[in-house]
């Protein structure tokens, strides 16, 4: 399972990757908005900035609805830099899109989610990724995780190469239900990541080693 963080935090997409844990970053226009990063220019830039930071895929979106204006920017996103992915929203517009990016072999992510047809749709078009939003689903008490098992069924039943991209995820136990459905990659904060790290036993273990050891120095 590939893990991706989901911002545009530097210290934060720094901080995963000295993990050793990170495969990428997923970012949208409110996560870049939340770091203050606004304006075309320094969006584009910020871009540059974590793909200077992480070694794996960078998901960039476009702003466009319209064929033509996501052509013209997904290649001037995918133009940036190589770890560059190319995220589109599902509409009928962004499928398109989709297609021929994926007929270019540029790397899409296909993202807003949140229905298997979507899903499939996305899978037709060559996505790279597609992101099915669990947390969003969560919180209009629809069940997020029994969509990434849905699509896990469609996609494997067809042998479709388009990655599961379990997004908007929000704690550990979205992450370790995501993994055991089969989802490919998640993607979530870096609270979620780093919360697989607790347990009380560990520390306590940790403590009664290290006193263990004092007691002989
Ligand atoms: C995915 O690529 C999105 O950036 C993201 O996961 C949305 O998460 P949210 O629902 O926490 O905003």
């Amino acid at each position: 399972m590939k893990f991706f963080i989901d911002t545009a935090n530097l210290d934060d997409i720094a901080e995963a990757q000295a993990l050793g844990v990170l495969d990428g970053v997923t970012t949208n226009p409110s996560l870049m908005a939340k770091e203050g990063i606004t304006g075309a220019e320094n969006i584009l830039k910020h871009y540059v900035d974590i793909c200077n930071i992480v070694e794996g895929d960078v998901s960039a979106e476009v702003i466009a609805t319209d064929f033509e204006g996501m052509v013209k920017e997904g290649e001037a996103l995918s133009a940036l830099h190589p770890q560059i992915v190319v995220k589109l929203p599902l509409i009928a517009d962004g499928i398109k899109a989709c297609k021929f990016f994926s007929d270019k072999g540029i790397k899409t992510n296909v993202t807003l989610v949140f229905s298997a047809g979507q899903a499939l749709l996305a899978a037709k078009a060559g996505a790279t990724y597609m992101s099915p939003f669990i947390g969003r689903l969560d919180d209009v008490s629809t069940d997020g995780l029994g969509l990434i098992s849905e699509i896990r069924q469609i996609y494997d039943n067809y042998g479709f190469e388009t990655q599961i991209l379990a997004a908007s995820v929000r704690h550990t136990m979205h992450i370790i239900d995501c993994a055991k459905i089969g989802a490919d990659v998640m993607t979530g904060p870096l609270s979620a990541i780093k919360g697989l790290l607790k347990h009380p036993l560990t520390d306590i273990g940790l403590a009664q080693f290290l006193a263990d050891f004092n007691k002989g120095n």
